[in-house]
């Protein structure tokens, strides 16, 4: 029994359902990008319109401080129509009287999306008034933005204590994924975290020491690492006021009995740039005038190697400069192998985070994956080991 209401617990024929969803997505000369977040938001909009609800989005776009154009979410009806294949009825004000004239005159199994709730300052403040005039317009709330749950927002949190509450089906299989991640996993567990910065990730590594066997540290912040241990890494991004901190986390791992894995080997160049002149080298070796950009093959075996006694894998952040080839060489290959192993039903693999998401993609695996969760904030937050307030109020009731 989960412990939040799906829509397997709802009536929903002839009511207005409040439905927060995540269309906070990448545009390009005026148009959807990528429609990740629309495509993993069908499934609740289609049940709900199937069963008889009147399917009233809420979302929120960028940070507007109150209302702009550049902000709204009208350019994002005609990809969200295209992939429902179903009209969606565009309402210029999340509150107030013109929405509650649209969603009247709107026929069961209809689809709305309501402007910017951040148009209005009361959502980030969670204001209760504005919690109200929401609330207003609906019958229950559904939260399929689990990507938006790290928000304590009117419309991701407040509106689950005024209405009838549930997760829709998105947030219903992302907390079932992650649950089987890191709360309750078949051991042994490892993480990957990449990514350039330490410093954006301390709470992350503090809390995962404590909860996974084997710790894999890439990308930038193995450089941190290993200017900890004593490795000369020459022109490397490496945090040096952090090695101190580093040495903790090292401490905190032997502790808890987790495995560090570092890079042994690694690809360095002396530009930034795709397909710069570059070699093969055991770190002890960077010249000071190069840059490490990649982990090297010798790492990558290991890595690899270890998988094989994994049961599950929980992965932040890339290895390399993965945008550089060749320097996305140890993100695709163990990327691969881990999709080989989940193919092969012997591993459980959640990734998650925006460049981890267009990492996944470019590895050709984000489908064989046990789940890629397109949240960014949110999935640090839950990796971190934090409460999230659109999941915890779901729950509250
Ligand atoms: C995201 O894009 O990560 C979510 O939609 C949350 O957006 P926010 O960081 O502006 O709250
Ligand atoms: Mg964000």
């Amino acid at each position: 029994m989960p412990a939040f209401r799906t829509l397997d617990d709802a009536d929903l024929a002839g009511k207005r359902a409040l439905v927060r969803v995540d269309l906070n997505v990448p545009m390009e000369n005026g148009a959807v990008s990528d429609t990740t977040r629309i495509d993993r938001i069908l499934p609740t909009i289609r049940e709900l319109s199937q069963k008889g609800a009147k399917v009233v989005l809420l979302a929120h776009f960028g940070r507007p401080k109150g209302r702009d154009d550049k902000n709204s979410l009208k350019q994002v009806v005609p990809a969200l129509a295209h992939a429902l294949g179903q009209p969606v009825i565009f309402v210029e004000d999340c509150i107030g009287e013109a929405a509650a004239k649209a969603i009247a005159a709107a026929k069961n199994g209809e689809v709305l999306l309501l402007e910017n709730t951040r148009f209005h300052a009361g959502d980030e403040k969670n204001d209760p008034d504005f919690v109200r005039a929401l609330a207003a317009n609906g019958d229950l709330y559904v939260n399929d933005a689990f990507s938006a749950a790290h928000r304590a927002h009117a419309s991701t949190e407040g509106l689950a204590h005024v209405l009838p509450a549930y997760a829709g089906r998105t947030m219903q299989a992302e907390l079932e994924a992650l649950s089987a991640g890191l709360d309750n996993p078949s051991r042994p567990v490892m993480a990957i975290v990449g990514g350039a910065k330490v410093s954006t990730k301390l709470d992350l590594l503090g809390n995962l020491v404590k909860k996974v066997d084997v710790l894999v540290i890439g990308g930038g912040m193995a450089n941190t690492f290993l200017a900890a241990r004593g490795v000369d890494v020459g022109k490397s991004l490496c945090e040096h006021d952090l090695v101190g901190t580093a040495r903790e986390i090292e401490a905190k791992a032997k502790e808890a009995g987790c495995e560090i894995l570092l890079p042994v080997d690694a690809l360095v160049a002396r530009e930034f740039k795709a397909h710069p002149g570059h070699r093969v080298v055991p770190v002890g070796e960077v010249a000071a005038d190069e840059m490490i950009l990649d982990a090297g093959p010798l790492s990558v075996a290991e890595v690899v190697l270890k998988l094989a006694t994994m049961k599950t894998v929980v992965w932040n952040g890339p290895f390399g400069a993965f945008e550089l080839p060749p320097f996305d060489t140890a993100t695709v290959t163990v990327a691969r192998a881990v999709a080989e192993k989940v193919r092969a039903g012997t591993l459980v693999a959640v990734a998650g985070g925006g460049d981890t998401v267009a990492a996944m993609n470019h590895a050709g695996v984000a489908d064989d994956l046990t789940y890629v969760s397109t949240a960014g904030g949110a999935f640090l937050e839950w990796m971190e080991g934090k409460a999230l307030p659109g999941v915890e109020a779901l729950r509250a009731r």
